[in-house]
């Protein structure tokens, strides 16, 4: 199993590329599913995440061709609409090829995707709207069974903003009979690229980007090209790790206007932050401040970064209250950071992180996508060495991490 080992104290500097993001493109990808003819999407990450999903499709009968950062996708000849468990338990955003093949095939059974390590991640939303629009669904010995000749437009209310959730409803209902409402969807900048690629293949859809979309469906949808946005996540991990070493960094390929939640924070933490066209760039202070912070819905602080930013408060001059709002077992990072020497204390769903002068390196635990890159940043400012274990968490969600941080100046290298 990889390891990650990180000799702390470099500042980083420099510039580096953002790849793609993993939230958009994993949707996207699905989106071929509602369609005969191929699609081409560029600017797609080399993620782990993606790779499952692609073997995915592959299974269902869809044919994949993969160059770079382009994937070309042509489902004309599936004849499989089945996610099986194997498949799905080891990524869970499996669940999003549920809504394209009700909708193209009438019918789907894919398996329940199960929790994982930040939450029980039910499905609930996403089986309540297909049944609105029509859809019979039972749900037996693990898997969801969606049948119904052609889904009908409908009005469907979700009891909770639900990412994945809007993105699937909003998939399904692009070949429905009629005119679909989705009240109290997710407004994250995935859902309009995901929605952006539907229009450019045919799709009638408005509002997204807004808590109301309107999704008109239409008999068939055609080929396209898209290309993915970046992914504004990593783009927010690497401003992290760049502001607790005191660093100056510059990172192409990606857009300051899909973080404002955390750029506030950040220039709250003290760090200078520049937006340029398609790039940004931040100026660490030499000591940060702490910065509480409440995750929410977007536009508010993304609960993607929330681990992030307890890395930066261990280390910053004060106390920070942390809230986590939207998964109530997010915090699996506090216990490896206080391994280092953090001083953390959790309440609930809420942490105390007292800012302490220095982390000491130690030999941590990854236990879920962000957690592991709230240790790497750890461990980058830890005095001596860290060893960062099960690092196959990181590689589904950061594109070459070492590679782009030793660029940045980090002394980080891979263990197998
Ligand atoms: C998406 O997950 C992201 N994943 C997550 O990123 C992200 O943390 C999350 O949205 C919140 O922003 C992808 O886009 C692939 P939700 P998703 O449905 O859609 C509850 C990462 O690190 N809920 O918005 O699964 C749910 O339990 C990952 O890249 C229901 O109860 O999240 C949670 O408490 C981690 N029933 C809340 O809603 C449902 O049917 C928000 O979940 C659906 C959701």
């Amino acid at each position: 199993m990889d390891k990650l080992l990180i000799a702390g104290g470099a500042r980083l500097s420099g510039e580096i590329a953002i790849s793609g993001a993993k939230n958009a493109a994993l949707p996207i990808l699905c989106s071929a599913l509602l369609t005969r003819e191929p699609v081409t999407y560029t600017n797609v990450p080399r993620l782990n995440d993606i790779g499952t999903l692609l073997r995915l499709l592959e299974q269902m009968g869809v044919k994949v061709s993969r160059e770079g950062d382009t994937v070309t996708l042509d489902a004309s000849g599936v004849d499989n609409p089945v996610a099986s468990y194997e498949m799905v338990k080891t990524m869970r955003a499996s669940i999003l090829v549920l809504g394209p093949l009700v909708a193209r095939f009438g019918e789907a059974r894919v398996s329940l995707p199960g929790g994982c390590a930040i939450g029980a991640r039910p499905v609930d939303q996403h089986i309540k709207g297909l049944q609105a629009m029509g859809a019979a669904v039972t749900v037996e010995h693990g898997y969801v069974h969606a049948k119904v000749p052609r889904l009908k437009g409908a009005r469907i209310f979700t009891d909770m903003v639900t990412v994945t959730g809007t993105e699937n409803l909003m998939m399904a209902a692009c070949l429905a009979d009629g005119e679909t409402v989705i009240e109290n969807a997710a407004r994250e900048p995935e859902v309009v690229d995901l929605a952006n690629c539907l229009v450019a293949m045919g799709a009638q859809i408005s509002g997204a980007g807004g808590d109301l979309i309107r999704i008109r469906g239409v008999q068939a949808l055609h080929g396209a090209t898209h290309r993915v946005m970046p992914d504004r996540i990593e783009t927010g991990t690497y401003l992290c790790a760049a502001a607790v070493t005191g660093g100056e960094v510059r990172l192409t390929g990606t857009s300051a206007s899909y973080l404002d939640a955390v750029i506030d924070k950040l220039m709250d933490a003290g760090c200078e932050v520049i937006a340029e066209r398609d790039a940004i760039r931040l100026k660490a202070p030499a000591r940060l401040t702490a910065v509480s912070l409440r995750t929410s819905p977007y536009p508010a602080f993304p609960t993607d970064m929330q681990a992030q930013f307890m890395a930066l408060n261990a280390v910053a001059d004060g106390t920070a209250v942390i809230r986590e709002t939207i998964f109530e077992n997010r915090f699996m990072h506090a216990v490896e950071l206080q391994r280092l020497g953090a001083d953390i204390k959790i309440d609930g769903n809420t942490a105390f992180v007292k800012g302490v002068g220095r982390l000491q390196g130690a030999t941590v635990m990854a236990t879920d996508l962000r957690a592991s890159a709230s240790l790497i940043i750890a461990g980058l400012i830890a005095e001596g060495e860290t060893t960062v274990e099960r690092i196959y968490h990181l590689d589904r969600g950061y594109e070459r991490l070492e590679e782009k941080l030793g660029a940045l100046g980090a002394r980080v290298t891979r263990l197998r």
